[in-house]
């Protein structure tokens, strides 16, 4: 039976990855995306979203949501990375469809109030949504089937500040009501991305083998590939939110560790996860009945991408 899913996101060039893989796959039910602000403005996201949904040629809603975090004041977005327009240049400048009229939080809540305990969540984006999805219906924790997420990270340095990864960074304290709530989540942040390595030449693949979607991804992604060289110094790019989709589909290709996370919510280390395993530090405060998280610490890099290209080629 195909997996339901809905995927919260900021589109965004590797929510792009994502996107397409994701209505590509034979295992997903894509039962919607929800926009949140992020890699670009909410107006921009949802209009990628909107645009990626057309390009793949898929029936698939859109809703609009968050357009700030909870509490702190929103971060400048990461035009550098991403682009003006979230998709290296080439977001689409019309769409055909309109994203539906509920909010994102309400299209969260319908959706899995109606479809109960078989609904997994795939945020690859900033929090927000959930949270708010989780403040207006707390029963949501138990009708979830589970909570698949792209951020943070456990072992490693984050991407954005030395202490955190840019989704959590974004909104510290929607993550840390997501790693508190119970309910089952599983995060997979950079200790997993950094193994799996996208090239230039990985793209070129698409763009010969994956049709129209191989050819967009390309394109919007060149702005991304000279980021990574000229200012992190890689000559690849971190799959990032593509691995969190492929996780819900291939789990076996990814090495996790039971855990307890929090986040860090001000000051210079603000959007650090922090993850206990379940068996170290027994009895330390503040860390006692807190929810359990399954931390992904690795992924088989080359195995992943391997998935990723079989699973685009027409
Ligand atoms: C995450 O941050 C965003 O810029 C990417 O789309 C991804 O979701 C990686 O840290
Ligand atoms: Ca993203």
């Amino acid at each position: 039976m195909r997996e339901k899913i809905i995927i919260d996101t900021d589109p965004g060039i590797d929510d792009a990855f994502a996107i397409f893989y994701a209505l590509r796959s034979a295992q997903f039910d894509v039962l919607g995306l929800t926009a949140v602000y992020g890699n670009a403005s909410i107006e921009q996201t949802t209009h990628n979203a909107l645009a990626l949904v057309e390009l793949a040629g898929a029936d698939c809603p859109v809703a609009r949501g968050a357009g700030d975090p909870l509490e702190i004041e929103r971060r400048a977005y990461p035009t550098m990375v991403h682009g003006e327009d979230g998709m290296g240049g080439f977001a689409p400048t019309t769409v055909s469809k309109a994203a539906v009229e509920r909010h994102a939080v309400d299209f969260i809540i319908d959706t899995v109030r109606a479809n109960p305990s078989s609904v997994t969540l795939v945020p690859i984006g900033p929090l927000t949504n959930i949270a708010l999805a989780l403040r207006k219906a707390p029963d949501l924790a138990s009708l979830v089937k589970r909570v698949v997420l792209m951020g943070g990270a456990a072992q490693l340095n984050g991407n954005v500040t030395p202490a955190a990864e840019a989704n959590i960074y974004d909104d510290p304290h929607a993550a840390e009501m997501v790693f508190a709530a119970d309910w089952e989540v599983v995060m997979l942040g950079l200790d997993a991305t950094h193994d799996v390595h996208l090239t230039r030449d990985d793209v070129a693949a698409l763009a010969r083998d994956g049709g129209v979607q191989g050819q967009f991804l390309q394109q919007a992604s060149e702005q991304y590939f000279d980021f990574h060289s000229d200012v992190v110094g890689l000559d690849f790019c971190h799959f990032h939110d593509p691995s969190a989709l492929i996780y819900c589909a291939k789990p076996e290709l990814f090495a996790v560790q039971a855990s307890s996370v929090r986040v860090v919510t001000d000051g210079f280390a603000s959007g650090k996860t922090i993850a206990k395993p379940a068996t170290r530090f027994t009895g330390q405060p503040g860390w006692e009945d807190r929810a359990r998280v399954s931390v992904c610490l690795s992924a088989d890099g080359p195995a992943v991408l391997a998935h990723y290209q079989a699973t685009m080629k027409l």
